[in-house]
């Protein structure tokens, strides 16, 4: 029979508040984002007075702080409880039109309309009425802006209402987290959104430790988390883009691990084991959109090196490599089988080629020793998952 402390203790969590790791979790406090913070403020204070707030681009790569400090400059505006200034976020992988967006920022103030059917003009006239009334200033927050379809068109109304506004305004912050992105707006669109851009930076190594360990001491019991674990987390992050969203899954995750093991303390050894997994998920992710002949290649590689009486394979330090010249036969053979044409071995080394970009696999020429020169191949992840993705995913197995 069990006593309670044995049931205690296998409730028992490295976690004190998991919530506080989820990616919708704003902090109170977003440290090295004080300068960001401020010149977002800055543009938008105007509509404390009853002005136009600027429109501002903010952009920079996934995980760099954007949601999080634009949703605490918007709290901090609606703590000024301006009846006349209204702001309303979103994010537009849901709102991914002109006609949603709109849709949205009405149903704020009238629920009703909520449903669809309203034309467009419908929409319009009634948020200008809206606005008008008591010379409302609007903001409006676009966050993931570049999955709007019609955004030119989108830019170009939101702007032009403020032409046909005698009394009010509206300003648009639009977020994304691409780069290049801007270069994909016409002109006149761009220079109407770009009134103030921002680059948020990557963070590095020491300004993730900071992230990381303030979030530890709110998401983790007390001393759950070992320094090794917080380092490694944040140096991975680092090399991978600076983004803080990662290096706080890491730990999680880490966290996770050690909850299942029954372990009182996250190390690096969970981190690690984190990272892997993580990676590995990504690179499935890789497989299982790439073109047919490609998954049907590394369908055959996996096959060999799940094959134990595959005797041409070369041990090197303990890992497989396997003849490119068998690699192809038994790709042709797995083709041939599915009833499909196999490309010809020129294709085949431009497929090898593509892989070995895509890190999914490496290329050695062997030495001398075997069979004068050849190559050799390397399969970067576990065959066993390998041949499980493309089966699920392809084959539909
Ligand atoms: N300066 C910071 N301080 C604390 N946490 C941060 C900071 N910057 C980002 N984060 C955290 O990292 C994650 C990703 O941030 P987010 O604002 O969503 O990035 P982006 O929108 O640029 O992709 C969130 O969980 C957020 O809480
Ligand atoms: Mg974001």
């Amino acid at each position: 029979m069990p006593s309670f402390e044995d049931v205690l203790k296998e409730q028992k969590s490295v976690f004190s508040n998991k919530g506080a790791l989820s990616p919708h979790f704003v902090p109170d406090e977003l440290p090295y984002r004080e300068n960001e913070i401020r010149k977002l403020m800055v543009c938008l204070a105007p509509a404390l007075s009853g002005q136009k707030a600027k429109n501002v681009f903010l952009y920079g790569k996934t995980g760099t702080g954007k949601s999080s400090s634009t949703r605490t400059v918007i709290k901090k505006l609606e703590d000024e409880k301006n009846e006349r200034v209204k702001v309303i976020y979103m994010n537009c992988r849901v709102y991914d039109s002109r006609y949603k967006v709109l849709q949205k920022v009405i149903t704020a103030f009238h629920p009703s309309f909520a449903k669809t059917g309203y034309s467009f003009a419908v929409l319009y006239e009634r948020l200008l009425d809206w606005l008008e009334k008591d010379g409302k200033q609007l903001v409006v927050a676009l966050d993931e802006v570049d999955m709007v379809k019609d955004l030119d068109n989108l830019v170009y109304t939101l702007t032009r209402a403020n032409d046909d506004l005698t009394n009010g305004g509206i300003a648009i912050i639009g977020i994304s987290n691409k780069v290049d992105f801007k270069q994909r707006l016409d002109a006149r669109s761009r220079s109407s959104l770009c009134e103030e851009e921002m680059v948020f930076q990557p963070y590095n190594a020491e300004q993730l430790k900071g992230i990381l360990s303030k979030r530890s001491e709110i998401a983790f019991q007390d001393t759950a988390v070992q320094e090794s674990a917080i380092n490694l987390a944040a140096a991975v992050a680092a090399s991978e883009n600076g983004d803080a969203r990662y290096a706080l899954l890491l730990l999680l995750r880490a966290g996770e691990l050690s909850d299942a093991e029954k372990l009182d303390n996250v190390t690096d050894v969970q981190v690690e084991k984190s990272r892997k997994s993580a990676e590995e998920d990504k690179a499935f992710e890789i497989i299982s959109t790439l073109p047919e002949h490609q998954q049907l290649l590394l369908y055959s590689i996996a096959t060999l090196a799940s094959e134990v009486a595959y005797k041409r394979l070369v041990e090197e330090g303990g890992e497989k490599l396997y003849f490119s010249g068998e690699v192809y036969e038994r790709y042709a053979a797995v083709a041939k089988k599915l009833g499909k044409e196999p490309r010809t071995s020129r294709w085949y080394r431009e497929y090898l080629k593509e892989l070995e970009a895509l890190g999914l696999i490496n290329t050695v020429q062997s030495g001398k020793g075997i069979r004068g020169h050849t190559t050799l191949i390397r399969l970067s992840y576990e065959p066993q998952r390998v041949k499980q993705v493309i089966e699920t995913k392809v084959l539909g197995e």
